[in-house]
């Protein structure tokens, strides 16, 4: 059930709609034959999702006479691989696939990511549906046509553009994440409030601690954080200027995701600790407040993500994978710094000796407390 006017992407790379509302699953048939989508359906999903869902979906295309098969890749950001991509390749091409078939991505941002790529690249190219099943996916990763996996010098490394042909994001699958991702999901919805939209911030204050709302609160509030996404993409496809501003919390979240491996915080949970910090440095250079400062990191908490640094890690390894981050530009970080709740900017401009003071303040605590109390 369609509770909302869709959002409407537009980008030189392609127009589509992201429809957000309850069983919209169960609508899928009908949203792809409105779409144009034709030909024969690949679907692409984990086996945690393959087994909630993935049966509903196959059977309801198959009910509407679409001829559509479904492959499982392992669970876990491992999937984003050459190799995993290969069997991919395998399955589609000795399956026949033609030009004007299209790949369904269902389940998380690495099942959108891989399925993404490969339906970008096999055949120079063929339609991609984003099916996302997780809050993260939903309202950040199958928007925006950003598609690609993984090589063992970094993370998202080989990749293409290639924007879906629709997005249908059905909000009843969020019924069985499990807590932790549910929470790690949040932090991109903060994100998108604390970069442009005050009120949707506000919004997450009122929030029952980290529950969803029901329906039909549940899909206004997402509708919410995703047209921020929307918005950022049609004003930016190629990541040149206001695209850039999704990266906020990402820069030192993505060097504080390597530092602890791969696979042992969540995505969204060192996007948490983050936004506190780049929220610091924001401070410290005086274009954001010491009391937003507080809001927000009172908001993840409230949300169940937790604002510090694990122990053990140090600022020198971790303003050291900040120098190697794909955002990089002459040597120097282009820092998102917020400057409000709800409006943020791109800085090329910050001393690296302010970042590592509130890196290792925030390292060590402790030394903090103490120099304070000196
Ligand atoms: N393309 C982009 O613009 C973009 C943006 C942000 C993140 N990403 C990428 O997204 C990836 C992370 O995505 P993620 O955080 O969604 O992780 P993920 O895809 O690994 O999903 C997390 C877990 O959620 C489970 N899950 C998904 N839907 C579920 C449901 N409804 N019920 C129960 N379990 C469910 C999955 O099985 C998986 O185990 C990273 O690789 C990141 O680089 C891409």
């Amino acid at each position: 059930m369609m509770i909302h006017e869709p959002l409407r992407v537009t980008t030189p790379g392609g127009a589509y709609d992201v429809l957000i509302g309850p069983a919209l699953l169960d609508e899928l048939a009908d949203q792809l034959a409105a779409q144009g989508v034709v030909g024969r359906l690949w679907l692409v999903s984990d086996p945690q999702v393959a087994r909630l869902y993935g049966d509903r979906v196959l059977a309801a295309l198959q009910r509407a006479g679409r001829h559509a098969t479904l492959y499982q890749v392992p669970m876990g950001e491992h999937s984003k691989d050459l190799a995993v991509a290969a069997q991919l390749y395998d399955w589609l091409l000795a399956g026949g696939i033609e030009r004007r078939d299209a790949i369904l991505a269902l389940g998380g941002g690495v099942i959108g990511d891989l399925a993404g790529f490969v339906a970008a690249t096999v055949l120079r190219g063929v339609s991609l549906v984003q099916l996302p099943t997780n809050l993260q996916a939903m309202v950040d990763s199958a928007i925006g046509g950003k598609t690609g996996i993984n090589h063992a010098l970094g993370k998202n490394l080989i990749g293409a553009f290639h924007q879906p042909r629709l997005v249908l994001a059905d909000t009843t699958t969020l019924a069985t994440l499990p807590m932790r991702e549910r929470s790690a999901g949040w932090a991109e919805v903060v994100k998108h409030g604390v970069i442009r939209d005050a009120g949707l911030f506000a919004w997450l204050e009122r929030l029952d601690g980290a529950m969803l709302p029901d329906e039909p609160a549940c899909s206004a509030l997402l509708r919410r954080a995703v047209a921020v996404k929307v918005d950022v993409v049609n004003l930016d496809e190629r990541e040149t200027g206001e695209r850039m501003l999704l990266n906020y919390g990402h820069t030192l979240g993505h060097a504080i995701e390597a530092e602890a491996g791969y696979g042992t915080l969540l995505h969204g949970e060192a996007v948490a600790i983050g936004m506190d910090l780049e929220a610091q440095i924001a401070e410290r250079l005086g274009c954001f407040t010491a009391g937003d400062v507080a809001r927000q990191r009172a908001l993840l908490r409230q949300l169940g993500l937790g604002t510090s640094i694990p122990a053990g890690m140090t600022a020198a390894a971790l303003l050291d994978r900040t120098l190697r981050d794909k955002k990089v530009q002459a040597g120097r970080v282009r820092w998102v710094l917020p400057h409000a709740i709800g409006s943020a900017a791109v800085h090329a401009d910050v001393p690296d000796s302010l970042v590592q003071a509130v890196v290792a303040a925030a390292c060590d605590p402790q030394s903090m407390t103490e120099q304070t109390r000196q």
